[in-house]
C-alpha cells in the first residue's frame, strides 16, 4: 500500500469483514501534505458488483509513516473495526459473547429481550442486569440502547420487569433514560379477555451512555401534519411568571416530529420465514430507530437477535450489525433471513 499511498491520487481499497464473505467496506486512502488520509467511503458495500471481484487489502505498512493524530485515530478505529465480528449472527449467550468485545466499540443497541415467561424460548436463561452491564461497557460514549419490552400479567398484577429494568439500568448501571417511547401496535390479535384490557402497546426505553447522543436525526421519522399548510392563530407562549406573550400566527408545516408514540402495523408484517419465530418486532421499528440514533456506517448490536429483524434493518440503511441468539435454531433462522430476504430484496417495509 505504501506505493499507492505515496502517489497523490486517492486509492480505493476494498476490505472484507472476516465473518461475512459478501460484505465489503470501501476505504479511500489519500496521501497529501505529507500525510495519509483514510476515509471510509461506503459501508457496507453490500450485494453489489464488487461481490464477485477479487479482494484487495490495505497493507499495514502505511502505519509506519509519521501521521497526524487524526490519522492515527482513524487507523486504530479501522483496526478495531476489523477485529469485530461484523455482520455476523453468533450462536451463544449474549452476555458471554459481549464479554469478548472491547470497550466503547458499538454505536447502538436495538433489542427486545424475552418478556418474562410470555413466550416459550425453549427454557433459555437470560439476565437483564448482566446484559445491561455489558451493553453499557461496549457502547461508545453517546451511544444509545433501545429496548422493546412489556410485562407479563399474572393474577391481575403486572410483573414490573420493564420498570425494574429501567430503574436498574439507570440507577445501578449508569445509563441516562433519554426517553420512553410507546410502541403502539395496530392489528394485534384480540386478547378478548373479559376481565382486563387488551394490551396494544409496548414500552421502548431509550438508554443513553454519557452526556448526549453522538448522533440524532429525527427527520426520517417525521409524520404528515394533519393540518399542513393551515394557519394557526392563538399560539401564545406562557411565561413561568404566568404572563402570556402576544399570540402569533403560525403556518403548520407539512411534516411534524413523530413524538413519543410510534405506531406500527403488525398485521402483514414480515415474511413466512420471519413468522417461524414466535415473538418478533415489526421490520420498520429497528429501521426507524437505527436511522435516528446510529451514524451511517456505524455498528448496531442486538443481544437477542431472534429472527434477525435488527440485522436486516441495519443492512438496509447502510449500517453494520452484530447479533446473538442463544438458540441455534433462531440463529440459523436469522442467517437464512439475511441471506434470502436482503439479497432477493424481499425485505419490504410497511411504510404506513
Ligand atoms: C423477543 S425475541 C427477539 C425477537 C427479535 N426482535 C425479532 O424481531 O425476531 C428474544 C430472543 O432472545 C433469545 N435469547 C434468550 N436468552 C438469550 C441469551 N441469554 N442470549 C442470547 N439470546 C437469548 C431467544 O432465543 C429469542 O430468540
Amino acid at each position: 500500500m505504501s506505493d499507492g499511498a505515496s502517489s497523490h491520487t486517492p486509492s480505493l481499497f476494498r476490505t472484507r469483514t472476516p465473518h461475512c464473505p459478501y460484505i465489503y467496506d470501501v476505504c479511500c486512502v489519500e496521501f497529501s501534505n505529507n500525510q495519509h488520509h483514510y476515509t471510509r467511503v461506503s459501508l457496507p458495500y453490500y450485494n453489489t458488483k464488487a461481490y464477485n471481484q477479487p479482494m484487495e487489502r490495505i497493507d499495514q505498512s502505511y502505519n509506519t509513516h509519521t501521521e497526524t493524530e487524526e490519522f492515527t485515530e482513524r487507523v486504530s478505529n479501522m483496526e478495531l473495526i476489523s477485529s469485530l465480528p461484523l455482520d455476523s449472527v453468533i450462536h451463544g449467550d449474549c452476555v458471554e459473547e459481549m464479554k469478548k468485545l472491547p470497550d466503547n466499540c458499538i454505536d447502538m443497541v436495538v433489542t427486545s429481550p424475552p418478556y418474562d415467561t410470555i413466550r416459550d424460548y425453549k427454557g433459555f436463561d437470560f439476565d437483564l442486569h448482566a446484559t445491561g452491564e455489558q451493553v453499557h461497557r461496549i457502547l461508545k460514549d453517546g451511544g444509545i440502547a433501545l429496548m422493546v419490552i412489556q410485562d407479563q400479567t399474572k393474577n391481575f398484577g403486572k410483573s414490573l420487569t420493564s420498570f425494574r429494568t429501567i430503574v436498574d439500568w439507570c440507577d445501578t448501571i449508569g445509563f441516562k433514560l433519554f426517553e420512553t417511547v410507546i410502541y403502539k401496535k395496530h392489528g394485534a390479535e384480540g386478547g378478548w379477555w373479559k376481565t382486563r384490557f387488551r394490551v396494544d402497546h409496548e414500552y421502548m426505553p431509550i438508554f443513553l451512555k454519557g452526556e448526549r447522543p453522538q448522533y440524532f436525526d429525527k427527520e426520517p421519522l417525521k409524520i404528515p401534519s394533519k393540518h399542513a399548510g393551515k394557519t394557526m392563530t392563538g399560539c401564545a407562549t406562557r411565561l413561568t411568571d404566568g404572563r402570556t406573550l402576544t399570540s402569533k400566527k403560525v403556518v403548520i408545516n407539512d411534516k411534524k416530529c413523530r413524538g413519543t408514540i410510534w405506531d406500527y402495523t403488525t398485521c402483514g408484517d414480515g415474511t413466512r420465514l420471519k413468522h417461524q419465530h414466535p415473538a418478533t418486532f415489526p421490520d420498520k421499528l429497528p429501521y426507524d430507530a437505527i436511522q435516528c440514533f446510529c451514524p451511517p456506517g456505524g455498528i448496531v448490536l442486538d443481544p437477542f437477535l431472534g429472527s434477525g429483524t435488527t440485522a436486516l434493518a441495519a443492512l438496509e440503511v447502510g449500517r453494520h450489525f452484530i447479533g446473538y441468539d442463544i438458540s441455534e435454531e433462531y440463529a440459523a433462522l436469522a442467517r437464512q433471513r439475511i441471506a434470502e430476504e436482503s439479497s432477493t430484496n424481499q425485505f419490504r417495509l410497511t411504510l404506513d
